[in-house]
């Protein structure tokens, strides 16, 4: 009981120290790109230091660093290092399960109304290669999905090859039940993508549960990290699949230079075959590794506790001033939408952007994506400028 209750009031404190946000600025569009800690500056500078002198970096420099961001990034999973692939992009991760799974004419893709376009262009052009379809959920974005992804599965039946999905979509942050999906899916003996990207994090998902076969995410976003360096869990029983390209680093004991010409069919073990070529990242990956050791010292749980909290006062706020928001049945706590019956979405979200208050507008919808740098100053600057709408 006393556990009980330690552990939903456990929340985080404003981390807004961390950060360099003018007090002109209320950024609530994680969803976009996270503000790096001003901390970062001197990682960033310390990974460019290293390229003045490459002499210093040996074989093991090659490896040592992305084998530890594997292993912070599996964390998050839920998984072992065995099962993450570096990628560079979610797009990446789409053609290299597309690649992979099975889909033969005739069959459905399915995925949401208006999902990201790098979880949609992949398995178009797969289904165009294959005789497949996609086929594109109807309804708005801040719906039920879960609703429509079930009865999809049991209109379609075995018909289905595979779905590619989010844990919540990126424009409303309406939230998927993917355990009762999965079933579903696993039931019809269908695959399942996932794109965590405006999830994961944040959010966090039972993966050993869901069970999936390939789920990708970018780093930019809700795991504070540089641009163009992702990830993507892969299920064992793709361990042994096809590449979408043959790097030499990925191939089994890699780290002998000496021996690099003595080519080998084996692969490094696990999902290792399907990293990016240049994984390495020398640049890149010191700003990775710091970035995810910050969201686990955060832990994801306390994040989504935190931010849950916040988005409901938020919530409020934007309802006394008439705005409707995604329903609380399937909202998820760190990204919401909300729009005003009598005003625009584009027309808002100009307005504020231009008062300081730095959200997205997606469709008819506004997008509002706030994290831990809030603190109590910025709420009540967002309630303000909230409740002052155009005459
Ligand atoms: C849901 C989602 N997936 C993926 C991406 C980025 O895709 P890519 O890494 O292919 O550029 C974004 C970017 O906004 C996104 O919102």
């Amino acid at each position: 009981m006393t556990e009980s209750v330690t552990a939903t009031n456990d929340i985080l404190p404003s981390q807004r120290h961390l950060f360099d946000i003018a007090r002109s600025v209320v950024y609530c569009n994680a969803a976009y790109m996270t503000p790096w800690p001003t901390a970062f500056r001197n990682i960033a500078a310390r990974a460019a230091e290293e390229r003045l002198h490459p002499w210093e970096t040996g074989a093991e420099g090659f490896f040592a660093m992305s084998e530890e961001v594997r292993g912070l990034a599996a964390r998050l999973f839920g998984a072992t290092s065995e099962h993450i692939a570096i990628h560079p992009a979610l797009s990446y991760s789409v053609a290299t399960a597309a690649r992979n799974l099975p889909i033969a004419k005739g069959q459905t893709i399915l995925t949401l109304g208006e999902e990201f376009p790098s979880n949609y262009y992949g398995w178009a052009r797969r289904a165009e290669e294959t005789g497949a379809r996609v086929r594109i959920l109807s309804g708005t974005p801040e719906g039920d999905w879960t609703a429509r992804v079930l009865a999809a599965i049991d209109e379609e039946g075995e018909r289905i090859a595979l779905a590619a999905l989010p844990h919540v979509h990126w424009a409303s942050g309406s939230r998927l039940d993917l355990v009762t999906i999965s079933r579903a899916l696993k039931e019809v003996g269908a695959a399942l993508f996932l794109d965590l990207s405006q999830s994961l994090g944040a959010l966090p998902a039972p993966i050993s549960e869901i069970d999936p076969d390939f789920a990708g995410t970018v780093g930019y976003k809700w795991l504070f990290g540089p641009y163009a360096l992702g990830f993507c869990y892969v299920a064992e029983r793709w361990w042994d699949g096809v590449p979408l390209e043959e790097n030499w680093i990925v191939r089994a004991e890699a780290q002998d230079f000496r021996r690099l010409v003595h080519y080998r069919e084996e692969y490094a073990p696990g999902a290792r075959r399907y990293d990016m070529g240049e994984r390495t990242q020398f640049l890149a990956m010191p700003l990775a590794r710091a970035a995810l050791k910050l969201v686990h010292e955060w832990s994801p749980e306390r994040t989504a506790r935190t931010l849950g909290r916040l988005s409901e006062r938020l919530i409020a706020r934007l309802q006394e001033a008439g705005f409707q928001a995604t329903p609380a049945e399937w909202r998820s706590p760190h990204l919401f939408a909300a729009r005003h019956p009598d005003h625009g979405a584009a027309d808002l979200v100009a307005r504020w952007n231009a008062l300081g208050l730095k959200v997205s507008a997606r469709g008819d919808w506004i997008r509002i994506a706030p994290h831990l740098w809030i603190d109590s100053e910025d709420e009540e600057r967002f309630a303000r400028i909230i409740a002052d709408l155009p005459v």
